[in-house]
């Protein structure tokens, strides 16, 4: 896991900074294209797929990308009005945390032609990939599922 972070971050640097969509997807399909010489671009319909596939956690819950950041991407969560996960927000809700558990009481739209701060930043992008991904797949995504990911996103247009 961190030599695959690692080898991310280092082609980030080979292309300066990540500040936009289209770097990172360059920089995805650059390792894609290292680990598959047939790989021939990102899918906007394996990206869907995969946002609206549905893993089971260990406490029995089904959980989707799409179960924390909505079937529409273009939407926005707010605490305790939406019907999201509460451990998008809550990394415990045991008493002891005293109510400090909770990490934000908004969580942005994913799409980034809705929410333009999206995919904008590599810290943010790498470690919440690398979090979600391991807490549905129990792996890291790998670049073409992140490239997909992307792809889709951003045929989401705002209304
Ligand atoms: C349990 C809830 C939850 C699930 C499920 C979830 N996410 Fe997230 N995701 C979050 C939270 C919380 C954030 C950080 C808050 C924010 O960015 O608004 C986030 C942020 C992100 C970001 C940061 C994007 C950026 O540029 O800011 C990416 C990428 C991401 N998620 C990808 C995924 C993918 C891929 C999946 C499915 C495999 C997924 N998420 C499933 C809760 C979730
Ligand atoms: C979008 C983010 C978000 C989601 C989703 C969310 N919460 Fe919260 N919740 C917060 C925030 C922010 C606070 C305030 C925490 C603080 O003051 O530090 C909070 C506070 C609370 C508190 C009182 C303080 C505490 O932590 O004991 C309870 C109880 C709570 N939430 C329960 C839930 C439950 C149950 C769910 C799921 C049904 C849920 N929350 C979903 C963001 C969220």
């Amino acid at each position: 896991m961190q030599i695959a972070l690692l080898l991310i971050f280092t082609f980030f640097a080979s292309i300066c900074a990540a500040t936009e969509p289209e770097d990172f997807l360059a920089v995805y399909a650059r390792i894609a294209k290292q680990s598959d010489p047939n790989f021939d671009g990102f899918s906007a319909a394996r990206g869907k797929g995969f946002y609206f596939r549905s893993y089971k956690l260990d406490d029995g819950s089904e959980l989707s990308c799409a179960s924390c950041h909505h079937a529409d991407p273009r939407k926005f969560t707010v605490a305790h009005i939406d019907q999201v996960p509460c451990r998008a927000c809550h990394v415990t809700l045991h008493k002891g945390a005293r109510g400090r558990s909770a990490i934000k009481r908004e969580i942005k739209p994913l799409a980034p032609l809705v929410n333009p701060d999206r995919f904008t930043n590599e810290w943010q992008v790498e470690f919440w990939f690398d979090w979600n991904c391991e807490l549905l797949l129990r792996r890291q995504c790998t670049p073409l599922e992140k490239g997909d990911f992307i792809t889709w996103l951003m045929t989401i247009e705002a209304d």
